[in-house]
């Protein structure tokens, strides 16, 4: 059972939603370590194929608990290690959606930015205002914000703490969909379930490949693809969805 979280689960999707109302669904390192448990467990979970992370409605999440931060020493912070918990989002082997109304600051765009795909509402807002708190984004912001939307824009937002509307955020290619906020959650879900109904192992590969993109040569980047690909010749999906193809019907995919 989860303190901070509220989870269920239909239909492939395992859904999450942060929910500490009272401070804009701040971070606190017990919501942290619950979504990176949580997380864990959809991932060994076969019913699940996709995750969803909300913060429902008015807010995705203020960023990082400013209250447990504010009195923390530098060797506190890192013999408690709390990024150890973000590792394990970013672990996350299956695809991983965010639908982002309302605040998605600090640590609360950080989180946005670890999910393969974001949908906002038109009431989000993607900000990284560390620098008015006297630190800078810790939990990916200055990596994953400029691969996403540039060193420019990258810059302004992390050096102004300024944050862009649900539009901005769309044109500089950080999110994939704006979206009225009475629809987001039903827009994410028809997202997800796509995706959901795709052939599981294809999808995880395609991911891990995508992700390692971000992280390597062209060169390297197009071996590992290529190795992913031959793997997946090892799976029934793939016999299926050729075969269905072939015979003009529906794939059946089962993960294997
Ligand atoms: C703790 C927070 C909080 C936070 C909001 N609250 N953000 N508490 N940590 N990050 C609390 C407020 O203190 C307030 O509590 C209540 O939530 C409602 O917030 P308000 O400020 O009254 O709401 P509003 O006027 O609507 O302003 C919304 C806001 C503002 C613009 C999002 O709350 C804000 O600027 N929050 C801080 C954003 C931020 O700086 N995030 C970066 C954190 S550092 P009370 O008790 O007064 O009602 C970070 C580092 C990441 O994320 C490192 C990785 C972990």
């Amino acid at each position: 059972d989860t303190k901070h979280l509220i989870i269920s689960q239909k239909e492939g999707v395992g859904r999450v939603q942060l929910h500490r109302p009272r401070v804009l669904n701040a971070l606190n390192k017990e919501l942290v370590a619950e979504l990176a448990d949580v997380l864990d467990k959809m991932d060994r979970d076969d019913e699940v194929r996709v995750a969803l992370i909300t913060g429902g409605p008015k807010c995705f999440a203020a960023g990082a608990d400013i209250d447990e931060m504010a009195e923390s020493s530098a060797v506190e912070m890192l013999l408690e290690d709390q990024f150890a918990q973000w590792d394990r989002i970013r672990r996350f082997s299956k695809p991983l959606i965010a639908a982002v109304s309302g605040p998605a600051l600090g640590g609360g765009c950080e989180l946005a930015m670890v999910c393969d795909m974001i949908l906002a509402s038109e009431k989000a807002r993607f900000g990284q205002p560390e620098v008015n708190l006297g630190v800078m984004p810790g939990a990916g912001g200055t990596q994953r914000l400029s691969r996403a939307v540039g060193k420019a824009r990258a810059m302004e937002m992390v050096l102004t703490g300024r944050s862009m509307t649900a539009r901005e955020a769309l044109n500089a290619g950080l999110i994939n969909r704006v979206v009225p906020v009475e629809l987001l959650e039903e827009e994410a879900m028809k997202l997800a379930r796509e995706v959901a109904s795709k052939p599981p192992v294809a999808v995880r590969l395609a991911k891990r490949s995508v992700l390692k993109s971000f992280d390597t040569t062209v060169e390297e980047g197009l071996d590992y693809e290529q190795k992913l690909f031959y793997f997946l010749f090892a799976t029934e999906d793939q016999r299926e969805g050729m075969k269905a193809f072939q015979e003009k019907r529906k794939p059946r995919f089962r993960g294997k």
